[in-house]
């Protein structure tokens, strides 16, 4: 630390790197002083583009570095928890893109790798950071849609064959962990499931790749059952043209809200018991599109808001607003939706 700033290094200097630089900028108590890539001209220019920061071409030596206090994970997915359990064994603080990881196995050492080293792992899900996300999910704990029924997210993106030919990790199991939910769809899936304030207890699921010559899904559907009982789907593509605006519908006895990209766009609540529920508030016309069909349209306040979190929480030393344990809950839901569709059977969540 210097100058009473946090030292930020960034592993993986690709498409979601900036918006972590922009996030770091914005935080008073937070500098850029790193980063580092395998691709060592990629990396060497993005250290020159901010600032002249230190380069590295291997993440061990960086996370050695005494100048890095918090480590900012950007690489493909399959490799999180490897980089975030170099940082926690170094004593560096983690922020680690969504998802946590891939594999069940690997999210766990890389909490426990963090728990042990009395390090904080803080988690990238933005729509978790946005006002009315904030809100509806209060409103459902306050119980103001009654009794839960239904949970659906509609997760419904484009990515084109050039996307998936952009680096040679995208669509793949060994690095992507899937398709169209484990990359695109994982945001709305957590979204879902921390609205709702619920955990799915089994699952019935197709995936496939109806378009896209990937080893993953561009198409999945999946049929849920929440622990309180309440039912939900999850249609998550990478292969709807042009893509549409996520929605996120949500239904209890005596109301419903519906969240479109991140706006709230119906908020219909019963007046009277067993009266018909009444429009109260109605969303803007016009709803940002966000990532739908381009994956570089990622807007910056959403990690604003998680890396001042991450700074005030080291220093508070209190859990960041997402911890690992709750970020692996839309992984470990997606692994159990590819179990069934894998099997053609019913999957039950573990714990
Ligand atoms: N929060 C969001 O909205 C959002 C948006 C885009 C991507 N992401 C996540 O960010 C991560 C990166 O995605 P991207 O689109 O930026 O990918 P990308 O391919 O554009 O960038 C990844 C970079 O990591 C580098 N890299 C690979 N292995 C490495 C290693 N061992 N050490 C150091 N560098 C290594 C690659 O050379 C590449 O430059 C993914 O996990 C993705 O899910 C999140």
């Amino acid at each position: 630390m210097k100058n009473e700033k946090f030292g930020f290094g960034i592993i993986g200097c690709g498409v979601i790197a900036p918006t972590h630089v922009k996030a770091i900028v914005a935080c008073p108590e937070a500098e850029l002083v790193a980063c580092c890539d395998v691709d060592e001209e990629k990396g060497r220019k993005f250290a020159a583009d901010n600032g002249g920061v230190a380069f590295f071409a291997d993440y061990r030596q960086m996370v050695a570095d005494p100048r890095v206090d918090v480590v900012c994970v950007c690489t493909p997915s399959g490799i999180h928890a490897d980089c975030a359990i170099a940082a926690a064994q170094a004593g560096k603080h983690v922020f680690c893109e969504k998802p946590l990881d891939i594999d069940r196995g690997r999210m766990t050492a890389m909490i426990d790798a963090c728990r042990q080293a009395k390090v904080k792992l803080g988690c990238v899900f933005q729509s978790r950071t946005y006002p009315d996300s904030i809100r509806i999910r209060q409103a459902i704990a306050d119980g103001v849609l009654g009794k839960m029924t239904l949970g659906d997210a509609f997760l419904k993106d484009y990515r084109s064959r050039a996307y998936y030919q952009s680096a040679g990790w995208r669509g793949t199991w060994a690095l992507d962990g899937g398709g169209a939910l484990m990359n695109q769809g994982v945001h709305g899936v957590d979204l879902l499931l921390w609205l709702m304030n619920d955990e799915v207890e089994r699952v019935f699921a197709r995936a496939d790749h109806k378009v896209r010559d990937i080893e993953v899904e561009d198409t999945c559907v999946a049929c849920l059952q929440f622990k309180s009982g309440a039912f939900g789907t999850i249609i998550g593509t990478t292969s709807c043209n042009p893509g549409e605006t996520r929605r996120i519908e949500l239904h209890g006895d005596i109301g419903t809200i519906i969240n479109t990209g991140n706006k709230i766009t119906r908020w219909a609540i019963a007046g009277e018991p067993d009266g018909r529920a009444k429009q109260i508030e109605a969303g803007p016309a016009n709803v940002e599109e966000g990532t739908t069909g381009d994956n570089k349209a990622v807007a910056s306040q959403g990690h604003e808001f998680l890396v001042d979190d991450l700074v005030q929480a080291i220093k508070a030393d209190r859990d960041p607003y997402i911890t690992g344990e709750s970020a692996r809950k839309a992984v470990d839901l997606i692994l159990a939706i590819y179990e069934s569709a894998r099997t053609g059977k019913d999957v039950v969540l573990a714990g």
